[in-house]
């Protein structure tokens, strides 16, 4: 039977595909190395497989396609964190880079049921000297070590995609957020850490202003992208973005949240981050073209974190 792999599966947005994908009936491997995944995240269901190791592993990745018929691969394992490639880049370019070639080029040799290989990608590799709202076509140029890694994956993509046929698509997430998302460590999405300070009644930093602002979208708009991008033959061999096409600044969200929630948060002010992005926003019309539409309201989504939160 045709199974999908989910590279990453035990984390926060990836849970919420496999969550998706076991409702739609689908059957499904897990691999993940749960370095910021959890068990947790994962249900019970007769439908899944999970495993636990890393993509970098040809071995493991060998016996897994003697195991399985994959005919979708979801490739969202990664270390996900700006600041951590800036600390360590030789880390992170050999997990989201190195790690990501080696899935690539085993899926478009060893799996030859494959319909679709979909990267998750980000809007991390347009750096912030674009336009905004900012297109796919528009050159981007990274200001950390990890969106040129995500940058670099997608150009060994489209050179898999024309020489091997690999039938990859590139999802350019920015800012996700919803229940799942780890607030522990200070590299995390910032939506998280000021939830958990709001319902801790702890205080929160403002980083510079708080002008500064997201394109923040909903983890289920975030499935539904991946689930569209990996159904609708016309995705293959494209690069969407995956945001709302809203732009809202730090203050916005933390007045709603506090809306949201009914309780105010005590608010600290701090230096701006180095290297942080004044403005991001997507312009969604390329998956929005798929027939993709985001469903959730910034409010929406803060009311679906906030009773997750509780
Ligand atoms: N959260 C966002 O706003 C956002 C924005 C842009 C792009 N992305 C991308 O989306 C994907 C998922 O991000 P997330 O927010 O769910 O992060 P996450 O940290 O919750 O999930 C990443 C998962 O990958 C696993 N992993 C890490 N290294 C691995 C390895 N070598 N082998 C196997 N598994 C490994 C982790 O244990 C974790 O479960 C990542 O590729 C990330 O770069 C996320």
């Amino acid at each position: 039977m045709a199974e999908v792999l989910v590279t990453g599966g035990a984390g926060f947005i990836g849970s919420h595909l496999v969550d998706a994908l076991l409702a739609d009936g689908r059957t499904v491997v897990v691999l993940d190395d749960f370095s910021t995944g959890h068990a947790e995240n994962l249900p019970d269901h007769p439908g899944l497989r999970v495993v636990r190791g890393d993509v970098r592993d040809a071995a493991l990745l060998a016996e897994l396609a003697e195991a399985h018929a994959f005919e979708e691969v979801h490739h969202l394992a990664a270390i996900a964190s700006v600041a951590r490639s800036i600390e360590d880049p030789v880390a992170t370019l050999s997990v989201n880079t190195e790690g990501s070639v080696r899935l690539a080029t085993w899926a478009a040799r060893s799996l030859p049921g494959l319909k679709r290989f979909v990267f998750a990608s980000s809007a991390a590799t347009y750096g912030s000297e674009v336009r905004v709202p900012t297109r796919e076509s528009d050159p981007g140029r990274p200001d950390a070590p990890y969106g040129l890694e995500k940058a670099t994956v997608e150009r060994y993509l489209e050179l898999l995609a024309r020489t091997e046929g690999l039938p990859a698509v590139c999802a350019r997430f920015f800012n996700v957020y919803g229940p799942r998302q780890d607030p522990s460590s200070p590299y995390s999405g910032v939506l998280s850490i000021v939830t958990r300070a709001l319902h801790d009644g702890r205080p929160f930093t403002v980083h510079g202003d708080g002008g500064q602002t997201r394109d923040f979208v909903y983890v289920a708009d975030v499935v539904a992208a991946l689930t569209t991008l990996a159904r609708q033959p016309d995705a293959v061999g494209g690069t969407f973005n995956v945001g709302t096409g809203r732009e809202a600044s730090l203050l916005e969200v933390v007045d709603l949240l506090e809306s949201v929630a009914g309780r105010e948060l005590e608010r600290t002010h701090g230096p701006p981050r180095a290297g942080d992005i004044r403005r991001s926003v997507a312009d969604v019309t390329a998956l929005r073209g798929l027939g993709w539409r985001p469903e959730r309201s910034l409010r929406d989504g803060l009311t679906a974190l906030w009773a997750a939160t509780c």
